[in-house]
């Protein structure tokens, strides 16, 4: 008895210190040869790439396919943090497919290079400004600075045309928005370019003065919606931010795949892509007719636009979740996976007709963030070690494209996206699943289902972490949200154990039989299993029957 229980605390002390050596090895922790950072340890490196809350494993997918494209990271991090070399780390996962296992051999740096990068994208946040210049948040003077204009003229690549920003619309995360119009060979058109810079300028001031109203009348809006017409400002520029380049290359590459057979143009169409160095990418798109409410969904539901209630409101309001349901079906036969589904990534375009009845026809865009996993859903068009080649000019334009192909298979398969403060946001599963078990628009669809009750309670449920906006759901729907609710609040479960609390505002928004059965649709979105969430266009399908707005859409009146 002694005996054993001697053997036990054995064998207990030796477990404990080697998991002190697992985490605290001194070696690790000061030495610096295999990732060669500047700013962090190799022992930095690894409990980065470890850790959960930045990150899935490979095997979270349940799809066996992806170990034949690329590794998972934590899982080779795990192995050197037990004191493995990173070849021996390859060596040791026995799910790595055997061309990528020789291919990964034969690149051990620009794995390591890969780590690295991976790792660093989160640890230089932490640094001072100065020193991780990589990672840190622009400054408000920044911010304030991005809103002039850059004087510059853009040669696009397909096309050869040259565009020039006109005035600062949006500031988003990947970079500046900007309204831009095509300089022809024309001298005149420069000029015209300058007066319509100011003109805008001087429509915007007179306009912000004045309140929002439905039926803005200010002479400012006139003038800006008579320059609008006139000059048919009609195209954006998006300037990338150089440490989002090359996600804004995936970006172009997956949008002008969409832009394809969007037949009803349910996306945001993507035209081109500029150079204006090396370092500086500008995309060019589409404009998006902006209305007073602004131009994206956020802002609609932030003016309360679906509040309204009227018959007018809750036709469009019908219709906008219709638009966006045949959207994420189109998306989704492509094999496209947007990934960063909310309120703001709608753009909405607005025009009133000659009676000044308000039409509305929803987009998706912004697909930084997005994932193409192929047409046939195989997997092919992810980014990987070994579709390197098939990149084209990311690839090409890259001094270290192995390295890079890696941090992308890392970005479409490894990442958590999204990361929002409100772990509810994000499907419960963390990831797209295998396709030939779970359909691909299931992870978006989730998002969707957010949407949807957004669009209903007027309230951007995206940003719940916010104090007022948690304060708004809270008084609105009369339920109390917990202490911990950033981590432990599900919309979907709420809805099961409280619908009454919602079917008054899903009425009032959308219609009676429509807001009924939305709401019974949007339970079925925020399924907590992805197999059992409905397919866009069957929800699509149940939802158009019952809108009268739809219906009229069908048959055009004589
Ligand atoms: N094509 C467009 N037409 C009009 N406004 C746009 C357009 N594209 C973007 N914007 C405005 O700029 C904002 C940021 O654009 P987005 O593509 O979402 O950038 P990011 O990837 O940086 O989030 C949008 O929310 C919208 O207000
Ligand atoms: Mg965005």
């Amino acid at each position: 008895m002694a005996d054993a229980a001697g053997t036990f605390a054995v064998v207990a002390v030796a477990a404990l210190l080697s998991a002190r050596a697992r985490f605290h090895s001194p070696r690790l922790l000061v030495n610096r040869h295999v990732f060669k950072s500047e700013h962090f340890s190799d022992k930095d490196i690894l409990l980065q790439l470890v850790d959960a809350k930045y990150q899935t494993k490979l095997e979270a997918h349940n799809w066996d396919r992806l170990y034949e494209i690329g590794p998972c990271f934590a899982t080779l991090a795990e192995a050197m943090l037990c004191g493995r070399s990173l070849a021996e780390a390859v060596r040791a996962d026995t799910r790595i497919g055997d061309e990528l296992r020789q291919k990964l051999l034969a690149n051990i740096p620009a794995l390591a290079r890969a780590m690295c990068e991976i790792a660093e994208s989160y640890l230089c946040r932490s640094l001072p400004k100065s020193k991780g210049s990589k990672g840190a948040a622009s400054s408000s003077r920044d911010k304030k600075a991005s809103k002039q204009v850059p004087r510059v003229v853009l040669r696009g690549q397909r096309t050869g045309r040259r565009y020039r920003p006109v005035q600062f619309l949006n500031r988003g995360s990947a970079g500046v928005v900007y309204s831009a119009i095509r300089v022809d060979e024309d001298p005149n058109a420069n000029r015209m370019a300058n007066a319509l810079q100011r003109a805008m300028q001087n429509a915007e001031a007179t306009t912000t003065a004045e309140p929002r109203d439905n039926r803005l009348q200010g002479f400012g809006q006139r003038l800006r919606g008579a320059i609008s017409m006139q000059l048919e400002r009609q195209l954006v520029l998006k300037q990338i931010e150089p440490t989002q380049r090359s996600s804004a290359i995936n970006e172009y590459r997956i949008a002008s795949t969409l832009a394809e057979n969007d037949e009803h143009q349910t996306c945001v169409t993507y035209l081109d892509r500029l150079d204006e160095s090396n370092e500086r990418l500008w995309l060019l798109l589409r404009r998006v007719t902006p209305s007073p409410y602004g131009v994206d969904l956020a802002e609609y539901i932030e003016h309360q636009f679906f509040e309204i209630g009227d018959t007018a409101n809750q036709g469009i309001a019908q219709l906008t979740v219709l638009q966006l349901l045949r959207g994420m079906d189109y998306i989704s036969t492509q094999g496209v996976i947007m990934r960063d589904v909310k309120p703001d990534n709608v753009l909405i375009d607005y025009h009133l007709d000659l009676a000044n009845n308000p039409h509305a026809m929803s987009r998706w865009s912004d697909f930084g963030l997005s994932i193409d996993i192929g047409r046939m859903s195989d997997g092919s068009g992810l980014r990987s070690p070994l579709t390197v080649h098939e990149l084209g000019e990311a690839a090409s334009t890259s001094d270290d494209p192995i390295k890079d192909s890696l941090v992308a298979f890392w970005y479409d398969t490894q990442k958590l996206v999204p990361k929002p403060k409100w772990v509810g946001r994000r499907p419960p599963e963390n990831c797209f699943q295998d396709p030939t078990r779970v359909h691909i628009s299931s992870y978006d669809l989730y998002m969707m289902g957010i949407i949807t009750v957004s669009m209903a309670l007027g309230i951007d449920i995206p940003h719940i972490h916010k104090n007022d906006v948690k304060a708004a759901f809270e008084s609105k729907t009369g339920i109390g949200l917990p202490d911990d609710y950033l981590t432990s609040f599900e919309l979907g479960q709420s809805i099961r154990e409280e619908s009454e609390n919602y079917l008054p505002h899903f009425q009032h928004s959308f219609g009676d039989e429509f807001g009924a059965a939305l709401l019974r649709e949007t339970e079925q979105m925020l399924r907590h299993d992805p197999r059992e969430r409905p397919r866009p266009i069957e929800c699509h399908g149940r939802l158009a029957t019952l809108s009268p707005a739809f219906q009229r859409a069908l048959v055009p009146e004589q």
